[in-house]
């Protein structure tokens, strides 16, 4: 009997332990990384958001952040469309990561305004006062060396015009990351194909708003709003908010929904009842403030 051959035995077993590893390593790499794969969209790295792209790495910005939105559900509400393998073509190494510290930064290009993230990166708590996030002020100070950047994308293949290269000077760390994070799966257009649309009639559940409850409200405002829009609604990044005399609705859509193309995010997170709230703490204040 076979079981009885030493030999027989062995390429027999080695055979059936290679089927497992056939299916589990070698037919994906027949299916992914195909042209099926490659999403037309998707270009390389500019010099100057290769050179951001660096830095992340060199920071160890992905100890704390992953750069991908797995197809779950919760995922793709929170983060925005999952990730595609064709969107990764041109990252070496790819940055993934698996510790999510901070949220997922893979659909996060075009979330905010430029002038944001420079905050952001150079005082974290100046814009999201709870984050535990590092600041970054000290990179401003470093300038770009457009050599060593042109000797990156030779060696990477991407590619790049002397001009492009001529315009890195006077650059310096934080204009690279700030192209990079801005550059971060905004290749594809999904914003707009996925804006949140609202579901239902929409209806003001707090009508009657009175003095106390607008001051417990004003809390919701100045987590999430305060940073963008001033702590007084002057306008900060984003525009005043004294004198926006919108209908309740249009105002509640646009808190709900974001404006895509605008740098104003998306605040379907907070859930219908905290933006209704929203609506009427902005339409009090106005009121209360005499505007
Ligand atoms: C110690 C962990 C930690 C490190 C290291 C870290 N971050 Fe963060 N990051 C966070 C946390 C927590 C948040 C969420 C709160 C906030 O926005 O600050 C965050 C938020 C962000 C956001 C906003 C994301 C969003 O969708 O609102 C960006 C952009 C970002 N980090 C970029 C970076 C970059 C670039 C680096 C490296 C230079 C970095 N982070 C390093 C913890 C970290
Ligand atoms: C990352 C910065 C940012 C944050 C945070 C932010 N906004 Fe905005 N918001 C903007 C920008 C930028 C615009 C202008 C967009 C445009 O008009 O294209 C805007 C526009 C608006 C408008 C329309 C104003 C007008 O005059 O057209 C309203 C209302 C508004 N935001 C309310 C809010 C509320 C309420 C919050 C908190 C839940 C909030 N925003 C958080 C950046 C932000």
């Amino acid at each position: 009997m076979w079981e009885k051959n030493p030999v027989l035995l062995l390429i027999l077993a080695t055979g059936t332990i290679l089927v497992g590893t056939m299916v589990t390593m070698v037919l994906p790499f027949v299916w992914v990384n195909t042209d099926a794969d490659r999403i037309e969209e998707v270009v390389p790295y500019t010099a100057l958001q290769q050179e951001g792209r660096d830095l992340y790495i060199r920071e160890g910005c992905n100890n704390c952040h992953t750069q991908t939105v797995r197809p779950l559900v919760s995922e793709v509400l929170r983060y925005g469309e999952y990730s595609k393998s064709g969107e990764f073509v041109y990252d070496r190494p790819f940055l993934w990561g698996s510790k999510r510290t901070g949220p997922d930064l893979a659909r996060l290009g075009g979330k905010y305004p430029d002038e944001w993230h420079y905050k952001h990166m150079e005082s974290p708590r100046s814009m999201v006062p709870k984050t535990n996030m590092p600041a970054y002020d000290w990179i401003a100070e470093n300038q770009l060396d457009p050599q060593m950047i042109q000797r990156k994308m030779e060696t990477l293949g991407f590619p790049f015009t002397t001009e492009e290269i001529k315009a890195l000077e006077g650059k310096n760390e934080m204009d690279a990351m700030v192209a990079y994070l801005q550059k971060l799966g905004s290749d594809i257009p999904w914003r707009e194909a996925s804006a949140t649309t609202i579901v239902g009639e929409l209806k003001n559940p707090y009508p009657d708003v009175t003095h106390s409850e607008m001051e417990a409200w004003e809390a919701i405002y100045q987590d999430n709003c305060a940073a963008c829009h001033g702590e007084h609604m002057e306008g900060v990044i984003g525009p005043e908010l004294v004198g926006a005399d919108y209908e309740e609705e249009i105002l509640f859509e646009i808190i709900y929904t974001g404006i895509a193309d605008g740098g104003m995010p998306s605040f379907s997170n907070l859930g219908t009842e905290r933006v209704w709230k929203l609506v009427n703490f902005i339409k009090y204040y106005n009121k209360e403030e005499g505007h």
